[in-house]
C-alpha cells in the first residue's frame, strides 16, 4: 500500500468540492498522468499526458453525477482511476470513508463487488467465447457469495429483472442486439448490489430509440437499489435528463460542478456556455435566433497544457470580452475550483450567468453532441489504451 493511502483519509485536507460529510465517494485533487517514453533500447520518460489534472467532487449513495466535456478531456481516465482499474498518479478516492487510492490489487477485491463499471461498447467488454450464463455469473463465482448450484437461478433472475429472456441464458454475445448486449453488461454490473456504478458512455453506441430505454432501466435500477452512478456522456441532453449534478471537464481539469437545475439554467464558465449553446433547440424559431458561441483552435495537447488558465487559447470571453490587464490574469494565474454560489463551483477568474444560453436552452434539449476535436497524436506511452 503507497503511503498515501496510509493516510487516514479524515486527516486528508479536503477541496470544497470533495468535502460532503455524507458522501459515499469523495475524489480529492485526483491526477492521472501516462508517462511519455522515447528511445529505441533505452526508453527514457520525456513528458507525461496530463490526462486528469487535479479533480475533485464528491457523490453521496444513490446519487447521479454527469461528466462532460469533449472528447479526450479525460472523462474515461478518471471513471477508470475511480474504479482503481488505473492507479491515481496523485490525490485521494475516499470511499465510504477509507482512502482506496492505493489500494493493491488484491485490497480492491472485496471492494469489486461495491464498485462496477459499464462500458461503451458492450461487445468489446464480453467476452465472446463465453455463454451469457457464464459471463452475468462471473462475479457470483469470483466474490464466491452464492453457491455453484444456486448461480442460474441468479443469474436468470438478474437477466429477467433488466429484461432479457432467462431462456437465453446459453446464448452467446454475438447473438444479441447491442441494447441486449448493455442489458447484460448492466446484469453483470448489479450481480452484487453495488454501490457505485461508472458508467462510462453507456448508450453513446446505441440507437437512439434504444438509449431512452437502456437509461430508463439505470434509472429504475438505481431506484431500487439506491446505486450512485458517475455518468460519463458526450450528450448534454442524456445528461441534464440523467444526473442530479454535473461536472464539466476540459483537459483534465473541472470547469464547473453544481446541481443539474443551476448548471442548466445559471451556467458560469464560458466552457459550459460553449458546450450548452452547440446543443440544438427543437423550437426552429429559437433555433434560428439564437447565438452559437464557436469555440475556435484546436484543443491543446494534455502533454503540454497551456499556462494560467488551461482554457485561456480557446476561451471565445478571453478572446472576445476581456480587457488587457484581465487577459493577462488568464494566461498567467490558474484559477481554483472555487464556490462562486452556494453548491457552485467554477474555475475561471470572470464567471458570469449566461441567461440567453439557459433562456434558449429550456424551450427544451434536443439530442446534441459535443463536437470532438484533435486530441494528440503520435505519443509512445507506458500503458496500453
Ligand atoms: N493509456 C494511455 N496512455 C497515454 N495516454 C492516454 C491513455 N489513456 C488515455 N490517454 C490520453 O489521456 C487523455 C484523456 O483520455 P480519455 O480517454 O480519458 O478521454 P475521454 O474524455 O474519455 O475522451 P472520449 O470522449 O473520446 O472517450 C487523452 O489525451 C488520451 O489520449
Ligand atoms: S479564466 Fe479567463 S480564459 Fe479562463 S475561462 Fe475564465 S475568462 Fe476564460
Ligand atoms: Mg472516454
Amino acid at each position: 500500500m503507497s503511503t498515501e493511502a496510509n493516510v487516514a483519509a479524515s486527516e486528508i485536507a479536503l477541496h470544497p468540492a470533495a468535502d460532503d460529510p455524507e458522501a459515499l465517494l469523495a475524489v480529492n485533487g485526483l491526477k492521472k498522468h501516462f508517462a511519455i517514453r522515447q528511445g529505441l533500447l533505452i526508453r527514457r520518460e520525456v513528458g507525461a499526458v496530463k490526462a486528469v489534472d487535479g479533480v475533485s467532487f464528491s457523490l453521496r449513495a444513490g446519487e447521479t453525477m454527469g461528466l462532460v466535456g469533449e472528447s479526450g478531456c479525460g472523462k474515461s481516465t478518471t471513471g477508470r482511476v475511480v474504479t482503481k482499474l488505473l492507479d491515481p498518479t496523485a490525490g485521494a478516492i475516499i470511499f465510504e470513508g477509507k482512502d482506496i487510492s492505493g489500494y493493491s490489487r488484491a485490497e480492491m477485491l472485496p471492494l469489486r463487488s461495491e464498485i462496477q463499471v459499464i462500458f461503451q461498447d458492450p461487445y468489446s467488454s464480453l467476452n465472446p467465447r463465453h455463454t451469457i450464463g457464464t459471463i452475468v455469473g462471473a462475479p457470483f463465482r469470483i466474490q464466491k457469495t452464492v453457491k455453484e448450484k444456486g448461480i442460474k437461478a441468479e443469474v436468470q433472475t438478474l437477466m429477467e429483472r433488466v429484461g432479457l429472456n432467462p431462456e437465453h441464458y446459453n446464448r452467446y454475445p454475438h447473438e444479441f442486439s447491442g441494447g441486449q448486449r448493455q442489458r447484460i453488461g448492466i446484469a453483470r454490473a448489479i450481480a452484487l448490489r453495488p454501490k457505485l456504478i461508472v458508467c462510462d458512455e453507456p448508450v453513446s453506441a446505441l440507437d437512439v430509440s434504444i438509449q431512452a430505454q437502456v437509461v430508463n432501466l439505470l434509472e429504475d435500477l438505481q431506484n431500487e437499489f439506491n446505486i450512485a452512478y458517475i455518468f460519463v456522456a458526450h450528450d448534454l441532453s442524456v445528461v441534464r435528463h440523467i444526473s442530479d449534478r454535473v461536472a464539466v471537464m476540459y483537459l483534465g481539469q473541472m470547469m464547473e460542478f453544481t446541481d443539474r437545475d443551476t448548471l442548466y439554467s445559471k451556467p458560469l464558465h464560458p466552457y459550459t456556455h460553449a458546450l450548452m449553446s452547440a446543443v440544438p433547440v427543437p423550437d426552429p424559431a429559437k433555433e434560428t435566433r439564437r447565438d452559437r458561441i464557436l469555440l475556435v483552435g484546436d484543443l491543446p495537447s494534455p502533454s503540454n497544457p497551456p499556462p494560467g488558465c488551461v482554457f485561456h487559447t480557446r476561451c471565445p470571453k478571453f478572446r472576445e470580452r476581456l480587457s488587457d490587464s484581465e487577459r493577462e490574469r488568464c494566461q498567467t494565474e490558474s484559477p481554483a475550483l472555487e464556490l462562486k454560489a452556494p453548491g457552485h463551483f467554477a474555475q475561471c477568474h470572470f464567471p458570469e450567468v449566461r441567461a440567453d444560453i439557459a433562456n434558449a436552452q429550456d424551450a427544451g434539449i434536443g439530442a446534441g453532441a459535443v463536437e470532438s476535436v484533435v486530441s494528440p497524436g503520435g505519443v509512445s506511452t507506458d500503458l496500453p489504451r
